[in-house]
């Protein structure tokens, strides 16, 4: 049998980066390895297969990334959530608080169609501010939030709960203190 591949163990630890005191968990690594890449895509996706999404909105930058893999696999679209200012035809907006401050992020106007079952990812989610972010925005434009997925959760800053409480379900596949 082959060995099963251990997802955590790619994803590199960067110590205080990008400040003292905070361990940065980089998946570029993951990424860049073909073989785990495809298992941590494969894992993401098989509890969506045949729910019939049609859309996945991937919050930059991470979640692009992911969220490219994941509308393939799904056959679904996908939709870009940016920082302000990125984008270039009309956009709804929503600001949405960082672990220290607040920001905006936006999605085009028409990215979603009212009733489209849409699913949310990023490469980690950590307080959650920034999904929750996210899952307003596509709600306001008439989305049903499928689920929310991550490689990575950070547990002890309540992320999940923070979605849970919204009513969205959450996927995760490892966790980092
Ligand atoms: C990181 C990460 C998530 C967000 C999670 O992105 O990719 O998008 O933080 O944090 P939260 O759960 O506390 O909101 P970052 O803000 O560093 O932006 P980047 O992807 O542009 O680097
Ligand atoms: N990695 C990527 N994004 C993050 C992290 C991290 O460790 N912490 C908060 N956002």
């Amino acid at each position: 049998m082959t060995k099963p591949i251990d997802l955590a163990a790619s994803v590199r630890s960067i110590v205080d980066y990008p400040k003292p005191g905070i361990i940065f968990r980089d998946i570029t690594t993951l990424l860049g390895d073909a073989v785990v890449f495809r298992q941590a895509v494969d894992e993401l996706v098989r509890p969506y297969t045949g729910l019939g999404v049609d859309k996945i909105a991937g919050i930059e930058a991470r979640g692009f990334i992911l969220g490219g893999a994941l509308a393939h696999q799904l056959s679904a679209g996908f939709v870009p959530i940016r920082k302000k200012g990125k984008l270039p035809h009309e956009t709804v907006r929503i600001a949405y608080s960082l672990e220290y401050g607040v920001d905006e992020m936006e999605m085009h106007v028409d990215a979603v169609k009212p009733g489209e079952k849409v699913i949310l990812t990023d490469d980690l989610i950590a307080t959650g501010g920034t999904a929750e972010g996210a899952v307003k925005l596509l709600r306001q434009q008439g989305a049903e939030i499928v689920s929310a997925c991550f490689v990575i959760d950070l547990p002890e800053l309540g992320g999940r709960r923070k979605l849970e409480a919204l009513g969205v379900e959450v996927r995760t596949l490892m966790e980092f203190e």
